[in-house]
Formats: C-alpha cells, structure tokens, sequence
C-alpha cells in the first residue's frame, strides 16, 4: 500500500468514474504526475522564452563569456528533482505490486480472448449470457456478471492471437497471451455496467471485440451463476444456446447465426439426402446428427472430412443435449438464410 496518498480524490476529469479499489491509487498518481509537469514545464518555457528575448544578440550588446557557478541553485536542481522522481518510482512499483498480487479467496472467472469475440466462465461452470445493446442497430454483447465488494481473479487465455483485457472503470487492464494463462484481479467497488475493451490490435475487428461487465450485490451475482448454468426447456431453444455454448457457432453457420466455415451449414440440410467424403449418400435425420456429434469423421460430409476435421464431443454432451441441438437442427430444415453450404 501506498503511504503518502490520500485515501480520497475527486474523480478526475479525464479519467471514467471509478468503480473499483484500485480508482484512487492510479487517478491521485497520474493527476500528481500531470501537476508536477506543469508546475515544471510552464515556469521553464516562459524563463526560457523571457532569457532568448533579454539575451538577444543585438548592436552593443556584449554577454559574459565566464561560465557561471552557483552551488545553492545546482544543489537544488539536483536533490528536488531527485526526491519526486524516486517518489513517483516508489508510487507506482508500489501500486504495480498491489495490482500483481493476487489476494487469496477470490472469485474466479475464466476468460478465453479470440477473434473476435471475449467468452467469460463462472467457476460453477456457467457460461456468460449476452446483453442487447442499442447503437445505430441492436447488438448483442458478452455479458460478464460479477460481485460488489469482492476480490475477483481474472484467468485468461487466448485462442489465436495477442488481446488485451481492459475495464476502464476498473483501472485494470492485462494483455491475454496466445500459450499461456495470464492473470489479473480487481475489487468492483459500485454497482453498475461498464464497458470491457479489447485493447491490443488484433485484426479487422478489434474495435468490435467489446462486451460489458455488471456490477451486482452478491446474491444476485448468485442467481446469476445458477442461471449461467440452466439451459431452457425447450428443446429448439436449448439445443441454440447449446449450439452457441459448446462452440459449434464457430464453425457451422445456423439460421443467420455463427460462422460460414470451416464446418457446413445446418441451414436447410435435414431430411435431404447428403453426400459424404466417401461417395456415400445418408439421409440428414437424427442418426446422422448424432452419429456426427459424436464420431464426426465416420461420415464426415463431402469436403469437410480431411481439409476441417471436426474433434469428438462425445464425453462432452449428455444424451439429452444432444437431443436438443437434433431438434435445433431439425427447426432449421427449411433455412436458408444466409447459407449456402
Ligand atoms: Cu482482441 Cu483487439
């Protein structure tokens, strides 16, 4: 901890209101800085700007060739500077180490970073949900529910490339590194929603790669968690959270939803008879799904077999869900929205 600091200070007018324990530390350090700049830099510039005017060369002006000592004024041009640059070093490796510590009895929640997109698990296992956000059109961000008044411990990973992970409101901000797990943590100390940024270039959509983070009292962070963990009751809209939660939406594109690519479209495909890898054809029904779910290179479609190979989910989803995503699937059977696959 710090010990010069004030526990207060007025937000700053630069900075986005506050909302965790690290607000103080980081807006009184860079406002002192910012002070000390100009407390130095407009007093030098105006000397500097009065002696080229006074020192001038000029007709019958002749300056002193002697250089000049004075040991009071170099003294103090050495020692003061010298003081508040150790002072500044000392603030800030003293706040970088309250920010690298990770205190113990944290909430956890994992956080994977890809192209272009945050995905956020709760430590019962839950997956975040999305919030609708209105700009020029609705759009639907990550949603990231978190405590007030808890220490919350951020690990992160990446899929792809190198992210970074900035809470503005927070103060904190860590890059995600592609191979290893990094970490961060914070202290939300308002209740609120705030915005969550990507902050290290990471191709054409970085500036999309945004999702928002909720402030809530601990028992409706709770409520949250068990819902994060629900799936609906009917099947169609079960199997389409499941279809976004287990990360088939990164590959199949269904109804106008998820990607077109690497894996075929679901759109219009049940009850038709598909080609496979092999010169077969099999009809597109509820043995076909399964067997694809859970052995996806047995009939891998034409196309798709060698060149995307699809890993197993089998282990991974229970008979149930698989069900649902048949039915998922099967809503689609007339879809062609935007797939051509
Ligand atoms: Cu991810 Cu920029």
């Amino acid at each position: 901890m710090s010990f010069i600091l004030a526990d207060k200070v007025a937000p700053y007018a630069w900075f986005p209101d506050g909302a965790s324990s690290f607000v103080n530390q980081v807006d009184t350090l860079f406002t002192v800085i910012m002070w000390i700049c100009v407390v130095f830099f407009v007093p030098i510039v105006i000397a500097m700007g009065y002696f080229m005017w006074k020192f001038r060369e000029r007709p019958g002006y002749r300056g002193s060739p002697e250089a000049l000592h004075n040991n009071l004024i170099e003294i103090t041009w050495t020692v003061v500077p010298t003081i508040i640059v150790v002072w500044i070093f000392w603030e800030g490796a003293m706040g970088y180490l309250d920010m690298s510590r990770i205190p113990k009895g944290t909430i956890d929640v994992n956080v994977t970073a890809k192209k272009w997109n945050w995905a956020f698990k709760y430590e019962n296992g839950g997956e975040h949900e999305t919030i609708a956000v209105s700009e020029s059109n609705v759009k639907e961000l990550p949603l990231l529910v978190l405590p007030v008044e808890r220490d919350i411990k951020i690990i992160m990973r990446s899929e792809d490339v190198l992210h970074s992970f900035y809470i503005p409101a927070f103060r904190a901000k860590r890059d995600v590194v592609p191979g290893r797990y990094n970490y961060l943590w914070f202290r939300p100390t308002v209740e609120g929603v705030y915005d969550l940024f990507c902050t290290e270039y990471c191709g054409d959509n970085h500036s999309q790669m945004i999702a928002k983070v909720k402030v809530v009292k601990e028992a409706e962070y709770r409520k949250a968690l068990e819902k994060a963990v629900q799936e609906p009751e009917d099947p169609i809209e079960r199997g389409k959270l499941l279809y976004k939660r287990q990360g088939c939406s990164t590959c199949h594109n269904a109804g106008s939803e998820g990607a077109s690519g690497p894996g075929p479209s679901y759109n219009g495909s049940w009850g038709k008879k598909v080609q496979l890898e092999s010169g077969e054809e099999v009809d597109f029904d509820e043995n076909y799904v399964e067997r694809s779910i859970l052995n996806p290179q047995a009939q891998a479609r034409k196309g798709y077999g060698k060149a995307s190979p699809m890993n197993s989910y089998a282990g991974k989803l229970k008979k149930d869900q698989i069900e649902a995503l048949i039915a998922f699937i099967k809503s689609l059977e007339n879809s062609t929205a935007a797939g051509k696959k």
